[in-house]
């Protein structure tokens, strides 16, 4: 029988008892379609780097190379200064592992409230692929006098032709491999960002008649986020650079419902990915069963599908269909009707029936 490693990291606040939820499902389906899944817990976190003063142990990174694929709930304390852990945790793991694509789908699922009048769940089915090892988050810049009138502060975004280039072969690929409107925008600034979306543009148009059963398209990020609202069913794979990825998936994920259903994963096609729900740790909904672990639980859906379990992981999204078509109120915290624990149970019952 077919056995994946799975490093689970569940992390700050609602963080494990999401997580919890995702690996009740998990495990549901792999008895159903024959495979096995063996967890190894790891302790990163607020908690633990309040006590330990570390963020992460210097062997980290080796021993989640180990690993097939990583579950994550969420990085966050109240306790701890904005950007520690953030960058400390989260993003080192997706710089060291060289997770390079970070995926995110924007579907609205039956039954599910959409904040745009007259849009249904065919208007509302694309992907976002945010590049995730360059661009703004790269760490380029600095500070010169510090706290002085005369203070400096610069932060550049890094773009390298190779980097750009494998997050946009992957998202021609990936076009292709769904098969839907066989559409591909690339959101970018060419009009004021003229050295590093310039870049981005060559690299997209160059690869393009690779992938002649692909239409291309273009968008300002701006208009982006207007069309995101306005006309979401223009929308197939969209792909841009990571800040602007950072913020465009947020908009989609509320389009989509809200924090409660959004999943993302960080993919290194040729590595060890890893998968969290999009949202933060919800500090102040720990320990009360109300918060929403659908989005952890199409996470590790997402998972699946990437490790080669497709069957496993359509029956994830088969029963979170279900469930947001027929059995809660809300996705939104504490008004969805049923527990978060419930709502495991059932999601694992329905994927495994
Ligand atoms: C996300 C988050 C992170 C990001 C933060 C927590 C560093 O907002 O995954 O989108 O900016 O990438
Ligand atoms: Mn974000």
């Amino acid at each position: 029988m077919k056995s994946y490693k799975i490093a689970v990291i569940p992390g700050d606040g609602t963080g494990p008892e999401v997580v919890a939820e995702g690996v009740k499902v998990l495990d549901a389906v792999s008895s159903k379609f024959g495979f096995k899944n063996e967890y190894t817990h790891f302790d990163f976190g607020g908690n633990r780097y309040l006590k330990t003063g570390e963020v992460l142990p210097a062997s980290a990174i080796n021993d989640l190379k180990q690993f097939d694929a990583i579950f994550l709930g969420a990085i966050g304390h109240p306790d701890v200064k904005p950007g520690i852990l953030e960058k400390g945790i989260l993003l080192e793991i997706r710089f060291k592992l060289d997770q390079y694509i970070n995926l995110r789908p924007v579907k609205l699922y039956p039954g599910v409230e959409c904040p745009l009048k007259d849009k249904t769940t065919k208007d509302i089915d694309f992907v976002v692929i945010r590049e995730n090892s360059e661009g703004l988050y790269a760490g380029a810049g600095g500070v010169l006098k510090k706290g002085t009138p005369d203070e400096v502060a610069t932060q550049e975004s890094i773009n390298t032709r190779k980097g750009v280039e494998r997050c946009l072969r992957y998202a021609f690929e990936l076009t292709k491999k769904r098969n839907k409107a066989n559409k591909l925008t690339l959101c970018g600034k060419t009009n004021v960002l003229t050295y590093a979306f310039d870049l981005w543009k060559r690299a997209f148009d160059e690869l393009a008649p690779s992938y002649p059963a692909v239409k291309t398209d273009y968008a300002h990020v701006d208009a982006i986020t207007m069309w995101f609202v306005k006309n979401p069913e223009w929308f197939d794979v969209v792909v841009t650079d990571n800040l602007f990825g950072d913020i465009i998936t947020d908009l989609g994920a509320m389009i989509q419902g809200g924090m409660g259903i959004a999943a993302g994963g960080n993919i290194n096609p040729e590595g060890v990915s890893m998968f969290e729900p999009i949202g933060g740790s919800a500090p102040k909904y720990t320990g009360q069963n109300v918060i929403n672990p659908l989005a952890a639980i199409c996470a590790a859906g997402m998972m699946l599908d990437t490790l080669g379990e497709a069957k496993a992981a359509a029956a994830i999204e088969g029963a979170v269909m279900e469930i947001t078509a027929r059995h809660i109120k809300s996705l939104a915290a504490g008004k969805m009707g049923m527990g978060t624990r419930e709502i495991g149970d059932l999601c694992a019952r329905l994927a495994s029936a």
